[in-house]
C-alpha cells in the first residue's frame, strides 16, 4: 500500500474517534448517568499511543521532510501541521486531567471537558482535512519517484519496531474494542461497523442500471443504488446531475427506458405511482409543496388522507410533534406563514402520517440559511433514529455525507462512487468536487 493511502486510513480511524468521542461526551451531563472512562480512556490510549507516537513522527520524518526539500510552497502549512503535532500531548494530557476530575465529581466539570473535547476535536478534523485536500495534492505534484519509493518504503515497512506490523496489529485490536464498545447509534463513521449484520437490515430499495430520458436528452445513465431497511442513505451530486430525475423514476412518474427497481422484494419498474405510494414509497417534492391556506393540523392530516385507522392517526401527529416541537407550537396557524425551513419540516412531517417504508427527499436544504439547514439535518438525523428509512437526494454534500449511513455520488446521470458517508467526506475526488476544499 502507498504511504498516502496508508496516512489516509489512519485519518479515517481518527475521524471515527472524534465521532465516538463526540457521541460520548453528548451523553455527559444526565445525573443518572455515569461517564465511560473506560471507552474515554482507550480513545486517549489510542491517540496517545498511536497518533502521537506513530503517526505524526512518520508523517514529519518522511512525507513533511520530502516535500520541504522540494519546495518551500508547502513550508508554512507543514509548521503549523507540526504545531499541531506538538501540540498533542497536552492536548491529551489535559483532556485526561479532565475526564478525571468529571468522574470524581460527576457531573461537575463536565462542561469544562466538553468544552475541551470539542475543541480537540474540531483541530483533529480541520488538520485531516486540510491534509488531504492541501498537503497531498502538493507532494503529488512536487515529489519525484524516487521520494515516493523512499516513503514508500519507510511506510510499508512491516518489521519497523515502531510502526511496523507489530504495531499496527496492536493499535488494530485496540481500535476494535472502542468499537465494539461505542455507544450506539455511533452516527456517521463507525455505523458500518457497529451496526448488526446486514442481513439484519434487509435491502428495501434495489436500483439497478437504470437509465431514462427526456426526449433525446438522456438524464439517467446506468444508476445503481441500494438502500437497507432503517439506513439513511444519501446521494448528492451537482445541479443538473439526475438527482430528481431518479426520485421521480422511483415514485413512477418518471419513464424508464432500462435497468430495473426493485422495492420490498418486489419488482416495481413498470409499476404505476399509485401503486407504489400504496406499497409505501413516499416522496417530499424539491421546494417543500405544503397548502399554504391550510393550518399546520390539517396539511398533516392530509398526509393520512388513505388511512382509515383514525385513533392512530391521533398518536402520529403525537409522534410527528415531539419529532418536530415547531410544529406543535403552530399547529393552528396557515402553512403558508411558516419559515422555508418550517416548511420543510411540516413537508416531511406530513409525508411522515401516510406511513412510508421509504421517505424520498429532494434537496430538503435548498434555499435555506446555514443555521435552517442545521435544523433540517437534526430533523433528519431523528428520523433516522425512529427508525425511519429515509433516501436524501443533496447538492449540499457536506450536511448530506456527515449523516447519512451510505451514501452515492451520481455525476451526468452515473452513480461514480459510493461509500459510506465519513468516507466519502474525506475522499479527495469528493472533496475536491463537492467541498470545496
Ligand atoms: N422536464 C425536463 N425536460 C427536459 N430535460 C430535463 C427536464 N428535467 C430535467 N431535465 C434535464 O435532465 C438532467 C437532470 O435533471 P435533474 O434530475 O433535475 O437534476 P438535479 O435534480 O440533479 O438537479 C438535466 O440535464 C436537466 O436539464
Ligand atoms: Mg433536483
Amino acid at each position: 500500500m502507498e504511504a498516502l493511502q496508508i496516512i489516509g486510513n489512519e485519518h479515517r480511524s481518527m475521524w471515527q474517534l472524534t465521532v465516538v468521542l463526540e457521541e460520548l461526551c453528548k451523553q455527559l451531563g444526565k445525573p443518572e448517568e455515569r461517564p465511560d472512562d473506560e471507552l474515554f480512556g482507550m480513545i486517549l490510549d489510542y491517540i496517545e499511543q498511536y497518533v502521537e507516537r506513530v503517526h505524526e513522527p512518520k508523517e514529519e520524518a518522511f512525507l513533511y521532510k520530502a516535500v520541504l526539500e522540494r519546495s518551500s510552497e508547502g513550508k508554512e502549512m507543514i509548521a503549523e501541521f507540526t504545531r499541531e503535532h506538538a501540540s498533542t500531548p497536552d492536548a491529551v494530557a489535559r483532556l485526561r486531567g479532565q475526564l478525571d476530575a468529571v468522574v470524581r465529581n460527576y457531573p461537575e466539570g463536565v462542561a469544562t471537558f466538553q468544552q475541551a473535547v470539542d475543541e480537540y476535536i474540531s483541530m483533529m478534523r480541520r488538520h485531516i482535512m486540510k491534509e488531504e485536500s492541501d498537503l497531498f495534492p502538493l507532494a503529488r505534484r512536487i515529489l519525484t519517484d524516487a521520494d515516493w519509493d523512499e516513503i514508500n518504503t519507510a511506510f510499508g515497512d512491516s518489521n519497523d519496531p515502531l510502526f511496523g506490523e507489530s504495531a499496527l496489529v496492536e493499535f488494530r485490536a485496540l481500535m476494535s474494542r472502542i468499537v465494539n464498545q461505542a455507544p450506539e447509534p455511533i452516527g456517521f463513521g463507525l455505523v458500518t461497523e457497529v451496526k448488526p449484520p446486514a442481513e439484519e437490515h434487509p435491502v428495501l430499495l434495489s436500483i439497478h442500471d437504470l437509465s431514462s430520458s427526456y426526449g433525446r436528452i438522456q438524464a439517467l445513465r446506468g444508476v445503481t443504488i441500494e438502500v437497507r431497511q432503517g439506513q439513511l442513505v444519501a446521494l448528492v451530486g451537482a445541479n443538473g446531475a439526475g438527482k430528481t430525475t431518479l426520485l421521480r423514476a422511483i415514485s413512477g412518474v418518471q419513464k424508464v427506458s432500462g435497468g430495473a427497481i426493485n422495492f420490498a422484494g418486489q419488482d416495481i419498474t413498470y409499476a404505476r405511482p399509485d401503486q407504489r405510494v400504496r406499497l409505501g414509497i413516499c416522496q417530499v417534492p424539491e421546494g417543500r409543496q405544503v397548502f399554504g391556506p391550510l393550518s399546520v393540523e390539517d396539511n398533516l392530516r392530509l398526509g393520512a388522507y388513505t388511512r382509515s385507522d383514525k385513533r392512530s392517526i391521533e398518536e402520529d401527529m403525537e409522534q410527528m410533534y415531539a419529532m418536530f416541537p415547531i410544529l406543535k407550537q403552530k399547529f393552528r396557524q396557515s402553512a403558508g406563514t411558516l419559515s422555508g425551513g418550517q416548511q420543510q419540516m411540516l413537508a416531511m412531517a406530513r409525508a411522515l402520517m401516510g406511513r412510508p417504508k421509504l421517505l424520498l427527499l429532494d434537496e430538503p436544504s435548498m434555499g435555506l440559511a446555514p443555521l435552517l439547514i442545521q435544523e433540517i439535518f437534526n430533523a433528519i438525523i431523528s428520523l433516522r433514529e425512529h427508525g425511519k428509512t429515509v433516501f436524501l437526494v443533496e447538492q449540499n454534500a457536506q450536511a448530506a455525507l456527515s449523516i447519512a449511513d451510505h451514501a452515492y455520488v451520481i455525476e451526468t446521470g452515473e452513480t461514480v462512487l459510493s461509500g459510506t458517508g465519513s468516507e466519502l467526506l474525506v475522499n479527495e475526488q469528493v472533496k475536491s468536487a463537492y467541498l470545496g476544499i
